[in-house]
């Protein structure tokens, strides 16, 4: 079975949750696309190109705990404005979104570029402060400097020429600044069942 569930939307909406709970529920396997451009930008950051490094990407390198961080989120927004680091990344994802046997990818661009044949495409959200105050639970730091971080990432990934984040006109908006990430993930379950059924 062919079945793709394309899960977008910006930083700390409670994508990342969603995706691995309905991984884990339907059995699919799940890909963090922001993990491919966190990898990239750690490597631009340590002095390599931005096509050479997205080329060059392994799954070596997305094990890595510094990926995590406020500072590698901005590096991996910055490459990611780069056309030619997306175009490296295609076919990886590509491949992924349609391998048999099901698969959640959660990025900016899955359900507009990456895959827009996916039988379930979400768009997960919420309000910039909700989203920030998720941030600094998770990590700590300075609040204003958090909040400050979420909008810059926001404007930059929404703005960029090249596959800009937004949602694509099929998917279903899932806006979480009042709901629970267990509402969230039963929601975007249900979806996912519902499409399964239809499709059986
Ligand atoms: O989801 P994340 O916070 O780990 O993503 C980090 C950055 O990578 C994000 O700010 C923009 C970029 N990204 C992208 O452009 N396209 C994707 N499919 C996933 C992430």
């Amino acid at each position: 079975m062919i079945f793709t569930v394309a899960i977008d939307g910006p930083a700390a909406a409670g994508k990342g949750t969603i995706s691995r709970a309905v991984a884990e529920r339907f059995g699919f396997a799940h890909l963090d696309t922001g993990l491919l451009y966190r990898a990239v930008g750690a490597r631009v950051a340590a002095g390599a190109a931005p096509e050479a490094a997205a080329q060059a990407l392994s799954p070596d390198d997305l094990g890595n705990a510094e990926l995590r961080t406020l500072a590698a989120g901005q590096a991996a927004s910055r490459v990611a404005a780069i056309p030619e680091v997306r175009a490296a990344l295609v076919q990886f994802q590509r491949r992924f979104a349609r391998r048999e046997g099901g698969a959640v990818l959660d990025g900016r661009d899955i359900g507009t570029v990456i895959c827009p044949e996916a039988e379930v495409k979400l768009y997960v959200t919420a309000s910039p402060e909700v989203r920030a105050h998720r941030r600094w639970l998770e990590l700590g730091g300075d609040a204003d400097v958090v909040l400050a971080e979420v909008r810059e990432r926001d404007a930059r990934d929404m703005n960029r020429a090249d596959a800009p984040l937004r949602p694509a006109p099929d998917a279903v908006i899932l806006d979480t600044s009042d709901m629970t990430i267990a509402a969230a993930v039963e929601r975007a379950a249900a979806l996912v069942a519902a499409r399964l059924s239809q499709s059986s």
